[in-house]
């Protein structure tokens, strides 16, 4: 296993480019299920949850050729592709769930593994299941798989969503512009990423209209067109960065980013006092010096995100006073809270609210990380530890954060990737 060393203290200077989002990406590639066109995608990024869904394609017998250098991914449809998802591949990436909609949509039927259990809460997919099934699907859940079937094809519906969610508005956003007639979906969830899906669906020939911000229509489709698609930029790692830079009063320039899909992120950012010039594509952030305290909610797009959640937390950490964070969207998502801690922090969790006192100086630790943003939350409080900092269990990171250690040791910070043992 592999871990990193990180001596903290240093200001970060430089250049960062954002990659490609890795949660536009894999709903995507599981909306390609319905194509067998050709498709290109471009600005992905090589990160392990995306190849683990290239894997889950290939092994249903998808042609899929991942370019690692060019961040492209090229696929082509064999006319049949299997109906299996395998808990092999679910158990470690939730996404996979993603397939289901499509395999439905095109095969009419799909066996798919339940996802596997989840550190930052349960994580249910009953608002998937009921829609599809309001589309006409059977299902079964036997041995820990979804046993789906709908013999006569999907059909539209009227879709009226209890809760919002980003999986199960992909889910059937994808599986509904193949069913019969149309489909209208209401609170649906309308982040960047799903918005990014429902454009690739178009372009593949897909009959998509959004009626104000959280209703859509969709009519089914037969045909589909070969498609050209850049996956858009990722806005958490891009607010993970602005976070680095500020926490190290650094200068920093963060690359290939549209500051319109961030604002409230923006907002928060500078009314916390961190000093940020938007540019078109490019976000500047200067050094501020004086953190303040904030209080802080996570919801769905357009709130605050529960992804950046954690990272924030270090901010805070930093603040001139005692800041709180309600997490609004998942009932678990505070483990970063004790390794925080352990590293100095005076973090205390009520409920889902955690109350976060500043003007803290970190020491250094040896900490695991836990799930992906949990875990880049320990690096941005190793980067202004006084002493060395060593996070072992990194492989979660690399599940959603492509070369973080060579972004960041770019802008010259020491972070170093060591094999277990070294
Ligand atoms: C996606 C993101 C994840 C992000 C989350 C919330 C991807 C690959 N992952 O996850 O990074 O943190 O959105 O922005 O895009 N829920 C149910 N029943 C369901 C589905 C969800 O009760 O059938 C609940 C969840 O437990 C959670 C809330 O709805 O409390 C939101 O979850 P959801 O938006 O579905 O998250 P994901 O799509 O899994």
């Amino acid at each position: 296993m592999q871990k990193f060393i990180i001596n903290g203290g240093k200001k970060m200077f430089g250049t960062i480019n954002i990659s490609g989002s890795k949660n536009a990406t894999l709903p995507i590639l599981a909306a390609s299920i319905l194509s067998d066109k050709k498709i290109i995608l471009s600005n992905v990024p090589m990160v392990k949850d995306v190849l683990t869904m290239a894997k889950l394609l290939s092994s249903m017998g998808s042609t899929i050729n991942v370019l690692k250098k060019k961040k492209k991914i090229e696929i082509k449809n064999k006319k049949k592709l299997k109906t299996y998802a395998s808990y092999k591949l679910l158990k470690t990436m939730r996404a996979g769930i993603l397939v289901l909609g499509p395999l439905l949509a095109r095969y009419k039927k799909a066996k798919v593994s339940l996802p596997g259990g989840c550190a930052i809460g349960s994580r249910p997919i009953d608002l998937h299941l009921s829609a599809l099934q309001k589309m006409g699907a059977s299902l079964n859940i036997k041995d820990g798989y979804i046993q789906a079937s709908v013999p006569n094809g999907l059909v539209g519906a009227t879709i009226k969503f209890p809760k919002i969610s980003v999986g199960a508005t992909e889910n059937i956003l994808i599986a509904a512009c193949f069913a019969e007639g149309s489909t209208m979906m209401h609170n649906c969830a309308c982040e960047p990423e799903v918005l990014d899906l429902s454009k690739f669906l178009t372009k593949m020939g897909c009959n998509i209209n959004w009626i104000g911000k959280r209703c859509v229509k969709i009519v089914g489709v037969k045909k589909i067109k070969p498609t050209n698609h850049a996956v858009i930029f990722d806005r958490i790692e891009a607010g993970t960065y602005i976070i680095a830079a500020a926490i190290t009063n650094g200068n920093v320039i963060i690359m290939n980013v549209n500051p319109k899909l961030m604002r409230n992120e923006i907002d928060t950012f500078v009314k916390m006092g961190i000093k940020i010039l938007k540019k078109k594509n490019k976000l500047i952030v200067k050094p501020s010096y004086e953190i303040n305290k904030i209080n802080l909610k996570t919801e769905p797009y357009p709130g605050f995100p529960t992804d950046l959640q954690a990272q924030t937390m270090v901010l805070m950490c930093r603040a001139n006073g005692l800041s709180t964070i309600k997490e609004n969207i998942f009932e678990n998502r505070f483990m970063h809270v004790s390794e925080l801690n352990r590293m100095g922090a005076n973090i205390r969790i009520k409920g889902n609210k955690a109350l976060i006192r500043g003007n803290v100086e970190f020491d250094g630790a040896e900490i695991m990380a836990t799930d992906l943003r949990a875990s880049v939350s320990l690096v941005l409080a190793g980067l202004i530890s006084n002493k060395k900092t060593i996070i072992n269990r990194i492989y979660h990171l690399d599940r959603g954060y492509e070369n973080l250690e060579t972004k960041l040791s770019k802008c010259g910070v020491s972070v170093k990737r060591l094999e277990d043992g070294k």
